[in-house]
C-alpha cells in the first residue's frame, strides 16, 4: 500500500538548474547517482510551464502534485515557483525515485511529501483526504533511470533478467507473462499495448520456443521475435523488438488500467481554476487523456434541433491544448528519447454535477 513521507519545511535552494539540465547531474550528491548516470531530462518542460502560465494559476502558495516524481526533473521547475508557502506532493512506484526525492526535498523551499505506490492508489489515498491541489501533472511511461538500469531488465538494448517492474515488491515480471501466458493472451498484449502487427507469430514463437526451453533473459526474448518477423520488416523501420518490449512493460505494470483510474481522480482533488497537465509518449496514453480532457471540455449535449437547452450540461474544463504540444526541434536535437512526446492540459472551470468517476 501507499508509504507517505512527510518532510518538514526545509532551507531555500540556492540555485535551480537550468531547464535543459533540470535533474542532471552537476547540482546532485554525489551518493545519490552512480558514475556515469546523468539522471532524467525532463521532456517538455518549458512548454508544461507555459500551459501552467495559460491556465492563470497563482502558483506561490499553490499545492501542486506530480504523479510521476521520477527523476525530480518537472518537479524541481515548479517547486522554485511554488515557493516557501507552496507544497508539492510526489508520486512514484519505484524506489529510486524515492531516493531521488529525498535529494530533491534537501534542495528546495516548499513543503514537500512523498508518496510512494501507483499514482491511481496515491490519488486515491489524496482524494479520500480532502486535499485540494491547484495543479495535478503525469510524465508517463517510464524514466531513464529505469531504461538505464540494464539489470531491470527494461531495455531491449542489454542483456538482462526479464523484469520491467517499476515496483520491484509487485511479484508479476515479464518472464512470468512470457513463460505462462498463453498463446491468446500473448497475441492480445502484443496487438492492444505494443501495436504489433506481428502479434500472432511472435507470440506463437514465444509459446514453442519456452516449451523446449524457458525465455530468461532480454536477448533471448529479442532472439525470439526477431525469428518470428519477416527478414525485410527485420532490418525496415525501428527495432524488431521495440513494440513487444513496449507491450510487455506495460502490462507488467498495468500502466493503462493505473491511467483509466487515475484521470477522474486528479480531477477530482483540483480545485476550481485549478490544471490538469499530461505527457504522453504513445498514442494508447495519448488517446486516454485527449478523450477524458474533452468530455470534461463538452457543453450541452442537445440534438441540434432544439431551441434552448434542456440537458443542462455545462463545460466542466476548458481546454489549454487545443491540439497537442510536442518537442521543439532543438529539444529532439537535444534529447532524442522526447520524439513520441505530446503534451496536453485542460483547466477546471466547474466541480462535476452528478458525473460518475
Ligand atoms: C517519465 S518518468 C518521470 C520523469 C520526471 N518527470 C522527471 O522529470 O524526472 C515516469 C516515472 O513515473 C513512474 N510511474 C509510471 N507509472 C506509474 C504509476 N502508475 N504510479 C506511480 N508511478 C509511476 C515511473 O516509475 C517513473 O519514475
Amino acid at each position: 500500500m501507499s508509504r507517505t513521507l512527510e518532510l518538514p519545511r526545509l532551507r531555500p535552494i540556492a540555485r535551480l538548474p537550468a531547464l535543459a539540465g533540470a535533474g542532471l547531474g552537476a547540482d546532485e550528491p554525489a551518493a545519490r547517482r552512480a558514475p556515469g548516470d546523468v539522471g532524467h531530462v525532463p521532456v517538455l518542460a518549458n512548454e508544461l510551464l507555459d500551459v501552467v502560465e495559460a491556465s492563470g494559476i497563482e502558483l506561490p502558495g499553490a499545492v501542486a502534485i506530480d504523479c510521476t516524481f521520477g527523476d525530480g526533473g518537472h518537479a524541481r521547475l515548479l517547486a522554485e515557483r511554488l515557493g516557501a508557502a507552496g507544497t508539492l506532493i510526489a508520486i512514484d512506484r519505484d524506489p529510486l525515485a524515492e531516493q531521488r526525492f529525498e535529494a530533491f526535498a534537501q534542495e528546495v523551499a516548499c513543503s514537500v511529501r512523498f508518496i510512494r505506490a501507483g499514482y491511481a492508489e496515491a490519488l486515491e489515498l489524496l482524494a479520500g483526504e480532502g486535499l485540494r491541489a491547484g495543479l495535478a501533472y503525469f510524465d508517463l511511461g517510464m524514466s531513464s533511470m529505469q531504461l538505464d538500469t540494464r539489470e531491470r531488465g527494461f531495455s531491449y538494448a542489454y542483456e538482462a533478467p526479464l523484469d520491467m517492474r517499476m515496483d520491484p515488491a509487485q511479484s508479476l515480471t515479464a518472464r512470468e507473462i512470457v513463460q505462462s501466458w498463453d498463446e491468446r493472451r500473448l497475441v492480445q498484449v502484443l496487438r492492444e499495448f505494443g501495436e504489433e502487427r506481428h502479434a500472432r507469430p511472435i507470440a506463437r514463437a514465444i509459446v514453442s520456443r519456452r516449451a523446449s526451453a524457458p525465455i530468461e533473459t532480454t536477448s533471448e526474448l529479442v532472439d525470439v521475435i526477431s525469428s518470428a518477423i519477416p527478414t525485410p520488416v527485420r532490418f525496415a523501420g525501428g527495432h524488431p523488438a521495440k513494440r513487444s518490449f513496449q507491450a510487455l512493460r506495460i502490462a507488467v505494470n498495468d500502466e493503462l488500467g493505473q491511467l483509466d483510474r487515475a484521470l477522474p481522480l486528479a480531477w477530482e482533488v483540483l480545485g476550481v481554476g485549478g490544471m490538469l497537465a499530461g505527457i504522453t509518449f504513445h498514442s494508447l496514453e495519448d488517446r486516454r487523456l485527449k478523450r477524458f480532457l474533452a468530455q470534461r471540455a463538452r457543453g450541452c449535449v442537445c440534438p441540434p434541433e432544439l431551441p434552448v437547452c434542456v440537458c443542462g450540461r455545462e463545460a466542466e474544463a476548458r481546454l489549454l491544448t487545443r491540439r497537442s504540444i510536442v518537442p521543439s526541434a532543438s529539444e529532439l536535437e537535444r534529447n532524442p528519447r522526447s520524439s513520441s512526446a505530446r503534451l496536453r492540459a485542460a483547466s477546471k472551470l466547474a466541480e462535476a454535477k452528478g458525473r460518475a468517476r
